[in-house]
């Protein structure tokens, strides 16, 4: 069975079971997606900002309230969408893959510790998906486990998954629209400069410009 379709039966919504207090007492001020955006929006105006692989939308709901974006999300989990949406989101039960949005409609695009989860073969899918919805001149931004080559690791709470490390920015940055304006590597949990390179997470902000 596809990880994606695991999430969808069983394992999105016993994540979102196993994180849900974490998530609610997260200091997302602190979040390195929602300072970077912080930078990005411009004063008096609304972004419209899409997360996909988005739980409950914690970091969306600090996006909507703190930094006046007009905000949507996906997510395989039933149970962390059903939340999103009684704080008011739009959210959607889906995946990276396959986004019921129409084209060019996001100014910015989040994928915060999802990628990782998502099947090898949907990789070029999900990228396409992205680049779809986000407009223009809109801001990707990634936040995930890093490596320089792709490794695997058994995902010990449910046999049949694995995660991924690898470098994510480059299922976009080959493309001529897409340019790296921000990257910054740090430890997961201390979000401080590490040494020790298997805790390596990464942060990419890339902006899409279409040349003409
Ligand atoms: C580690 S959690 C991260 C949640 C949130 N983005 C954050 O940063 O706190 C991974 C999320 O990705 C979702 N997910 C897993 N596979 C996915 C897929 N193929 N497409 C979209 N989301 C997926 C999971 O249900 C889960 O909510």
């Amino acid at each position: 069975m596809k990880q994606k379709e695991i999430f969808k039966k069983s394992e999105g919504d016993a994540w979102f079971r196993r994180n849900q207090a974490v998530l609610a007492e997260r200091d997302w001020s602190r979040d390195p997606i929602c300072l970077q955006v912080a930078e990005l929006v411009e004063t008096g105006k609304t972004a419209k900002v899409l997360e996909i692989g988005c739980g409950d939308g914690s970091r969306l709901t600090h996006l909507r309230d703190r930094l006046n974006c007009e905000v949507a999300g996906i997510d395989p989990s039933s149970e962390a969408i059903s939340v999103a949406t009684s704080k008011g989101l739009s959210a959607n039960v889906g995946t990276a893959d396959s986004l019921p949005y129409a084209g060019g409609v996001f100014d910015i695009v989040i994928f915060g510790f999802c990628l990782y989860l998502c099947d090898d073969n949907d990789l070029f899918r999900i990228a396409c998906e992205a680049d779809r919805v986000l407009s223009e001149n809109g801001w990707l931004l990634l936040l995930d486990f890093e490596a320089k080559a792709p490794t695997y690791r058994s995902y010990h709470h449910r046999e049949g998954i694995r995660s991924r490390k690898m470098d994510y920015k480059q299922m976009f940055l080959w493309h001529p629209a897409y340019t790296l304006s921000g990257y910054r590597k740090f430890h997961h949990e201390t979000l401080q400069w590490t040494d020790e390179r298997d805790e390596w997470v990464s942060l990419s902000c890339m902006r899409k410009s279409i040349r003409t």
